[in-house]
């Protein structure tokens, strides 16, 4: 017995010597859009106190574009700031040479995941991130307004623009003389690239083909660049011209709109107890270009990775598998309504009860529609860059849709010069 006794406390000294000797600090970027934060926070101090490491925490601006703006230069000076970066899905290929590769770490938790998405996450054989939630972009309405005037949610373009109007022209003329048609993301920025990707998708168009070939240049852009440019002081505001998610969330939330592009995030803010159209929200597929088009939400999501500089990439691994796990992917889905990368997850109960949508939209989900980041590599960055500003050009009204649909096809054959 006494024997017994000795030998059990020198195991748990052993543990704990062993803990003092392993316990690193891991710094960990975190997103700032809508709850991402508060949740990023909460979840690594859950991992910290769980596993003795201590966590410190990176916050990062909004902007997709800026966050990558941000991580290229410290990696250019192999900076050991960051140990776990969030990155967005159409980066794996571009920022691949600064990334571990986490299969030594992840014992297969990768398989429960969406196989396109792990795709995705995979260069070269090595899997560079773990999935921390999917997007894609939704049309938000407001079922009292449709309500009140008679309406449905729009299938096509065509009933949307006579919807935003008439909700538009009706709230005015009762006093609410800065009521809004519609808002989106029209800032010259990633998230325009999705807006716009949306449009010339639901028109049948693409900007590259399946073989690499610049195919933006289309009958399809034409009509999604001169849709998108009738918007801006008609049925939106001049200033969605400078939105970004946030600004457009700010605007629907308060009661100021009755229709938002937006990612599901906004779904939960919206039922918030502060928001001001609570229980008053609808979401649907975004229009069709035509009753035979497509409806098409752009394809987001964003990974957990390990930087290839971290002092602690045991540790940081960890947090990793943490973060990305069923666990916690449910907490974040059932509080804050970000979408879920386990498809289990999608015929939870609590998953559903919290975000019906989820359920109901699950083929917008399961179709959304990739930016070609794949297909473009390392040229990514520049590809979106040239469309987003063709489509900032078109909706401001600096260029006809036709000129921007040209000029972006030979700005998009100069990035490519032969292959991509
Ligand atoms: C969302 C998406 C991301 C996209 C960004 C654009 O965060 O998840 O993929 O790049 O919006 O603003």
């Amino acid at each position: 017995m006494k024997q017994l006794h000795r030998i059990a406390s020198a195991v748990v000294l052993g543990a704990v010597a062993l803990g003092a000797a392993q316990a690193a600090t891991v710094t960990i970027s975190c997103g700032a859009v809508g709850a991402d934060f508060e949740n990023c926070k909460r979840h690594s101090a859950q991992w910290a106190a769980k596993t003795g490491h201590t966590v410190k925490i990176f916050t990062l601006p909004s902007s997709s574009t800026d966050i990558l703006a941000l991580f290229r230069q410290m990696f250019a000076a192999k900076s050991t700031d960051l140990d776990v970066i969030n990155i967005d899905v159409v980066w794996p290929g571009v920022i691949k040479d600064h990334l571990l590769d986490l299969r030594p770490y992840s014992k297969g938790a990768e398989k429960e995941h969406f196989p396109a998405i792990i795709a995705n996450n995979t260069v070269d054989g090595k899997l560079l991130a773990m999935p921390n939630f999917t997007d894609a972009g939704l049309l938000y309405y407001r079922k009292d307004l449709l309500q009140k005037y008679g309406l449905q949610p729009p299938a096509t373009w065509q009933e949307f623009n006579a919807a935003a109007k008439k909700i538009q022209d009706g709230e005015r003329a009762a006093g609410a003389a800065d009521f809004q048609g519609f808002v989106f993301q029209g800032k010259a920025y990633e998230g325009l690239s999705c807006n716009a990707l949306e449009w010339l998708t639901s028109f049948g168009g693409q900007i590259v083909d399946a073989s690499g070939k610049v195919t933006v240049n289309s009958p399809a852009t034409v009509q999604a660049f001169k849709l998108a440019a009738s918007w801006p002081g008609t049925i939106a505001p001049k200033g969605v011209l400078n939105y970004a998610e946030e600004d457009a969330r700010g605007v629907f939330q308060n009661g100021k709109a009755a229709f938002m592009r937006s990612w599901p995030y906004a779904w939960s803010l919206s039922q918030g107890a502060d928001s001001a159209v609570r229980g008053k929200v609808g979401v649907a597929p975004l229009p069709k270009g035509s009753a035979e088009g497509q409806a098409a939400g752009a394809l987001g999501g964003w990974q957990y990775a390990v930087s290839r500089y971290s002092k602690s990439p045991e540790a940081a691994a960890d947090l990793v598998m943490f973060l990305t796990s069923r666990e916690i992917q449910k907490e974040r889905a059932v509080k804050s309504s970000f979408n879920p990368t386990i498809p289990e997850l999608y015929k939870d109960k609590e998953v559903l009860e919290a975000n019906p949508f989820m359920g109901n939209l699950y083929e917008v989900f399961l179709n959304a529609v990739p930016r070609p980041s794949s297909i473009t590599g390392t040229k990514y960055p520049e590809v979106s860059q040239a469309f987003w500003n063709a489509a900032h050009d078109a909706l401001s009204g600096q260029a006809t849709a036709e000129d921007a649909a040209r000029r972006l096809e030979g700005r998009l054959n100069q990035i490519k010069r032969g292959k991509w």
